[in-house]
């Protein structure tokens, strides 16, 4: 079945670019898109900052009518209350974050985060009208021991526990392995994840759904391997980290079709 799905380009900051930086990138992005005359038809571009910078986008992003999305890189699974360090959905929702990223692995392997506390938190993000963009990957050992989808799948059922599909869901498939190694997966390699996904989300959803989601690949994207991606029937999009941090590179990645001639 054709569904047309709008290509998504995400930039994870990860802890990068402070509230003054965020302004002049994300002003200077607008300017190198606009310059190319990208069509945002062809590709919906969002940045995702640091939680102090959310503000400062915010405001940019509104006073200039800019046409890109923002969204943050974590959010609590708790509305408000005795929880020092950490940010309400409802103060994302209040910046006008239309996004916000869940269970990056960089959460999972250095901040603990099970599949129980993922769920939660894509739970939150939708009390609060955010879109989650669920990611989930398997490591270099869990590839060896399990294969190539086991894992993913897994961490996906398992976040989507009682979840309303009908709220919004982007779906991003980061092989750990892949992330800032230099070493992306194979685009075969992400469209057999990304089909085996979006087989889970017509399971737990129905096919409408399933047919509606954005699944991203994520892990050394970069302007020369990101139309190969994209080729690929269930790949809708990237998650980029390292190459989303150079203005020329992101908005080259979000106009793909144009450079590569696709
Ligand atoms: P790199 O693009 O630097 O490999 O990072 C990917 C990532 O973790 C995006 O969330």
């Amino acid at each position: 079945m054709a569904v047309k799905r709008t290509p998504f380009i995400a930039g994870n900051w990860k802890m990068n670019l402070d509230h003054l930086q965020s302004i002049a990138f994300v002003q200077k992005l607008a300017w190198s898109l606009a310059d190319a005359k990208h069509d945002f038809a062809d590709a919906e571009v969002a940045v995702f900052p640091p939680f102090t910078d959310l503000r400062s986008v915010q405001t940019l992003v509104s006073a200039d009518s800019l046409p890109i999305a923002y969204g943050a890189q974590d959010v609590s699974a708790h509305d408000s209350g005795a929880y020092t360090g950490e940010i309400s959905g409802a103060f994302l929702a209040a910046l006008d974050c239309r996004y916000v990223i869940i269970g990056h692995s960089e959460r999972r392997t250095l901040h603990g985060e099970s599949d129980a506390d993922i769920n939660a938190k894509v739970l939150a993000a939708h009390r609060h009208g955010l879109i989650p963009v669920l990611c989930v990957g398997e490591t270099a050992e869990d590839l060896e021991a399990h294969g190539p989808s086991a894992v993913p799948v897994a961490q996906l059922r398992a976040a989507l526990e009682g979840v309303d599909g009908s709220k919004g869901l982007v779906v991003a498939y980061e092989p750990v392995w892949a992330i800032g190694s230099g070493q992306a997966a194979t685009p075969d390699q992400a469209e057999q994840v990304a089909a085996a996904l979006r087989g889970v989300l017509t399971e737990v959803f129905d096919d409408e759904i399933a047919q509606a989601t954005r699944v991203l690949y994520g892990g050394s994207v970069k302007a020369a391997n990101i139309a190969s991606f994209l080729r690929e029937p269930n790949v809708d999009g990237a998650l980029v980290g390292g190459a989303s941090l150079d203005i020329a590179e992101f908005s080259s990645i979000a106009r793909f079709k144009k450079h590569v001639g696709a």
